[in-house]
């Protein structure tokens, strides 16, 4: 039987390149489409040489063209990070619009599934926890953090809206923080923040009194979750994440104790608009899927740890 082929936008990202690793892995043909806006060529330059890997220069957020069949369209192109998209601001609004749009056009000439990286920034500073995805959310439109909380939201309604006009089988994965190998540095999320203070011998540094509440997913359970919806019949929009929350205070103990008992916490003011509490609910992954993480977080960061000190003076 021919491979199966999937384009995927943003596929030269943190997320994007583990999702090409594992298609290639188990049997695809894979279209990377980038424009390395925060992404690297560094992160699928193992991949360069593999046949049935192709990568492809291109801003989605303009329209383009993909040779040939294509069976699956993954939408994975936006800046992620606090930091990344508030550098980006319209360039974020404009492929999760224009991009999202532009994809949905590519799966719908080609007849192929559609899938998008949704977040669970779309819950906003939630009033429901933890949080289900019937829950719509309490975001702030003209906040610092909308433009890609909304652009997100957009695209939700986009594969939807397709999905009823168009009769397509678009699929929305709501992802909850994700962590490991490849992530950006000095993306100012907390896991690579605190790696980074760590390997510099430097205090870590907490936003706020450091009660509010995250919960962190290992990248290999990430994709596990993603790929098992992309080749499921359900449509989501289907939280992926890991359930188990720590407050940052907690959380910023746990690397001191393991890592370097000697470094000091500082606080600093808590950023407009950050969320309190963050943890999803994944009954639906569970039921549906048959999904659930299996990395703890302790063995994840010793796994993305040894990566960022292997790594580090090349970023
Ligand atoms: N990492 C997380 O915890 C997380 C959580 C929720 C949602 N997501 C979503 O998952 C996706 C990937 O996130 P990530 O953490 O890998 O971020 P990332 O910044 O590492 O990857 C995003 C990739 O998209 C590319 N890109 C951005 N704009 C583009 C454009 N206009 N045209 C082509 N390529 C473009 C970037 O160059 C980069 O390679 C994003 O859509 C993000 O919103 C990630």
């Amino acid at each position: 039987m021919p491979k199966k082929t999937v384009l995927i936008s943003g596929g030269a990202g943190f997320l994007g390149s583990h999702l090409c690793d594992w298609l290639i892995g188990h049997g695809f043909k894979v279209i990377a489409a980038d424009n390395l806006i925060t992404g690297s060529l560094r992160n699928v330059a193992h991949l360069k040489k593999n046949k049935d890997f192709k990568f492809m220069k291109q801003d989605v957020s303009k329209p383009f063209k993909v040779a040939g069949s294509v069976d699956y369209v993954m939408h994975f192109a936006s800046p992620a990070s606090p930091v990344d998209y508030m550098e980006h601001p319209i360039a974020t609004m404009l492929v999760g619009s224009y991009g999202t749009h532009h994809l949905l056009e590519i799966a719908r000439a080609k007849k192929a599934v559609f899938l998008m990286a949704s977040t669970s920034e779309i819950y906003g500073d939630p009033l429901v926890h933890p949080q289900k995805e019937s829950y719509w959310g309490n975001v702030n439109s003209i906040g610092p953090r909308s433009i890609y909380d909304e652009a997100k939201r957009y695209s939700e309604a986009a594969a939807f809206a397709y999905r009823r006009v168009y009769n397509m089988d678009t699929k929305v994965v709501r992802i909850f923080n994700t962590y490991g190998p490849r992530m950006q540095i000095k993306d100012g999320r907390v896991v690579p923040n605190f790696i980074d203070q760590i390997l510099n011998n430097q205090p870590l540094t907490v936003y706020g009194n450091g009660q509010q509440t995250r919960s962190f997913c290992y990248v290999d359970d990430l994709v596990n979750g993603i790929t098992k919806l992309l080749l499921s019949k359900i449509s989501g929009p289907v939280n992926i994440g890991n359930p188990r929350e720590f407050t940052i205070l907690e959380f910023a103990e746990l690397i001191r104790k393991k890592y370097n008992p000697k470094a000091k916490i500082v606080f600093k003011p808590l950023p407009q608009d950050d969320p309190k509490q963050r943890k999803p609910d994944i009954t639906l992954a569970r039921k549906e899927l048959n999904w659930e993480p299996t990395v703890p977080l302790e063995d994840g960061i010793a796994r993305t740890m040894d990566w960022f000190a292997k790594n580090y003076f090349q970023k």
